[in-house]
């Protein structure tokens, strides 16, 4: 298929694009590099050996947008793009939902008026809030989200559910990923975040690597084994064949498809710590913080709707991922910025 790639030079895209195009798939990037570096994908391309085609435009721009259209005829998109940061997006709504709520609706509208109506979209396991129950199905109640970043994927889930539902020619596949970790195993492409990390794992890379002194876990009084937050954990190569397994359902004429995409298990931040340290053989320095507002205990998937349906199960575990996540941060101590 040809398959326009929005965010495709961010962390889970340019892994994404990978995996895409080793399974045979024509892929055009959009990303404003807002947030990545143009280097991910001259990676991208060493690995797979083939130039990615790339456009360097902002997904709210309807001109540049029009313009990759007029030159391109997609079968699919997968949409990647936005602002992914839940503290900012707590300082900063107005800009999340410019950029992630604006940009999502002129790429649906450039879509359709293309004549393009298969979507497959990045969401996050946030929208379930406080999960009702766990393992998290996909049919648990949407929660209450506690930040913009949370609401604006809950929102865009809506806004292209009740497009579907008003024009059933289009496709849409929403695929909730739980937390994304790993890199891919040649150790040039990885997750490169600005500034000091916000998420676990790029922290703890940090620290190993001497940037940051040490881990500071925020809580261990939460109702939990060990009594630290416990997540589901997946291997970004497992979530980008996620999304090749994704297409088939497009192909189907799936209508609207809602998939968790994680591995049904749950690590808390210190079983992360101890596998972090024996994968790779390092010693994690680290101190009791107080709770994160915000913070859930217990966030899990139940995966089997998209092993079922989509033939699609995870292949790595915890080692893998604390293995690929480091051998990234080794190589490359400073992400792009090397
Ligand atoms: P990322 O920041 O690495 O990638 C997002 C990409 O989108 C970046 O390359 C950025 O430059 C680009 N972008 C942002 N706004 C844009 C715009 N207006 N126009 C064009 N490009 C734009 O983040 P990621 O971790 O790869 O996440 C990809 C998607 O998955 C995001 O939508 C994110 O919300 C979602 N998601 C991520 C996680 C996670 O933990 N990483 C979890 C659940 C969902
Ligand atoms: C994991 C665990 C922390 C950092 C976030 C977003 C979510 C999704 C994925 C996009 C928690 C603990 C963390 C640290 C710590 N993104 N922790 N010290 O919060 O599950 O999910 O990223 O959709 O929307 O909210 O991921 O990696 O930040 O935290 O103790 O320095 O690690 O408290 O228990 P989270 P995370």
């Amino acid at each position: 298929m040809n398959i326009l790639v929005t965010g495709g030079a961010g962390y889970i895209g340019s892994h994404t694009v990978v995996e895409l195009v080793e399974a045979g798939h024509d892929v055009v990037v959009v990303d404003n590099l807002v947030n990545s570096s143009k280097k991910s994908l001259d990676r991208v391309a060493r690995i797979v050996n083939k130039k990615i085609a790339f456009y360097e435009a902002d997904i709210r721009d309807r001109e540049k947008m029009e313009k990759v259209f007029s030159e391109n005829q997609f079968d699919c998109c997968i949409h990647f793009a936005g602002l992914k940061a839940v503290g900012e997006s707590v300082a900063f709504p107005w800009e999340y939902y410019d950029n992630n709520i604006n940009g999502t609706l002129v790429l649906l509208d450039v879509l359709r008026k293309n004549g393009c109506k298969n979507i497959i979209f990045s969401s996050s396991a946030t929208v379930y809030g406080t999960p009702a129950v766990v393992p998290i199905t996909e049919d648990c109640p949407k929660g209450q989200c506690t930040n913009p970043y949370g609401q604006t994927k809950s929102m865009l889930e809506q806004i292209m559910m009740d497009m579907q539902k008003a024009d059933p020619e289009w496709n849409v596949v929403i695929l909730r990923y739980f937390n994304p970790i790993g890199a891919h195993k040649s150790g040039t492409i990885g997750e490169s975040p600005n500034g000091i990390p916000n998420n676990l794992m790029p922290y703890i890379t940090q620290v190993a690597v001497g940037k940051l002194k040490e881990l500071g876990i925020f809580g261990n009084d939460y109702d939990t084994p060990d009594g630290t937050g416990v997540r589901d954990y997946i291997h970004v190569v497992d979530l980008a064949n996620g999304h090749v397994k994704a297409l088939k359902a497009i192909e189907n004429k799936c209508g609207l498809a809602v998939y968790n995409l994680g591995t049904g298990h749950g690590y808390s931040v210190l079983d992360i710590v101890k596998a972090f340290e024996e994968a790779n053989g390092i010693k994690l320095p680290y101190v009791i913080k107080p709770r994160r507002p915000g913070d859930i205990a217990v966030c899990y998937s139940d995966p089997s709707k998209a092993e079922r349906e989509l033939d699609w199960k995870a292949q790595y575990d915890i080692t893998d991922m604390c293995r690929d996540s480091w051998r990234w941060q080794k190589q490359n101590p400073n992400g792009y910025d090397d």
